[in-house]
């Protein structure tokens, strides 16, 4: 009987952040193999670069995008564009894998019919972190994120409304899934520097897959 003891301690298994967040503990992991050979398949026709933000930074965060809509940074903001502005063409499709794995987690967190037309893609090595923000480029707030790590462990940083306001450290490691929408679609969230560690998948780095509906 040993094992019903640890019944509860099995993934995947959530934790609510706060009323509309919720992390889905190693919920990707069934898919792991699957996402990362879609990866490859995107940074192949969109690479990973590091964007210019509107006061004249280059990310620490490499970024790249796949959907009808990629999120673009540089000297004049932030937006959404339906053509990488480093090929001229358009974002690669968002695999069928992405899609899905999008939907299930937006449901099993309440968010049922979440469709996405967005993946932003960050990879991150040691030292690259994302400062706190709002995801607030996107056209509808009614959508949730859903938020997928891979790779080494991370930080994430959920904080509330106001930049001010008191945030929670989230550990992520790979497979988690963090999904936010409703009340909480525009509460501020980064992600702490990426500590030194070596993945037995990815090696140095950290992959997050966001997921949203940006058109
Ligand atoms: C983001 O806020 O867009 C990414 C969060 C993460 O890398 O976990
Ligand atoms: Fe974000």
């Amino acid at each position: 009987m040993t094992e019903d003891l640890f019944e509860d301690q099995r993934l995947p298994w959530q934790e609510a952040l706060c009323p509309g967040a919720l992390v889905l503990r190693g919920y990707a992991l069934p898919h792991d193999a699957a996402l990362l050979a879609a990866l490859d398949t995107v940074a192949a026709a969109a690479p990973f670069r590091h964007m210019v933000t509107p006061g004249g930074y280059h990310m620490s965060v490499a970024t790249t995008s796949c959907g009808s809509y990629g999120w673009v940074s540089d000297h004049t903001g932030y937006r959404y564009d339906r053509l990488d502005p480093a090929t001229g063409t358009p974002w690669p499709p968002l695999p069928p894998v992405f899609i899905q794995l999008a939907q299930d987690a937006a449901a099993s967190a309440g968010f049922e019919g979440f469709v996405p037309d967005a993946g932003l893609i960050n990879r991150y090595v040691p030292g690259a972190r994302l400062s706190l923000h709002q995801d607030r480029d996107e056209h509808d707030f009614g959508a949730p994120i859903v938020s997928v790590s891979l790779g080494l462990p991370a930080v994430f940083l959920f904080g509330g409304p106001r930049r001010t306001d008191k945030t929670v450290r989230v550990p992520l490691v790979h497979g988690d899934v963090v999904v936010w929408g409703g009340p909480a679609r525009l509460y501020y969230h980064g992600v702490l520097p990426l500590k030194d560690g070596c993945h037995p998948l990815l090696g140095e780095q950290r992959i997050n897959l966001t997921f949203r509906k940006a058109g």
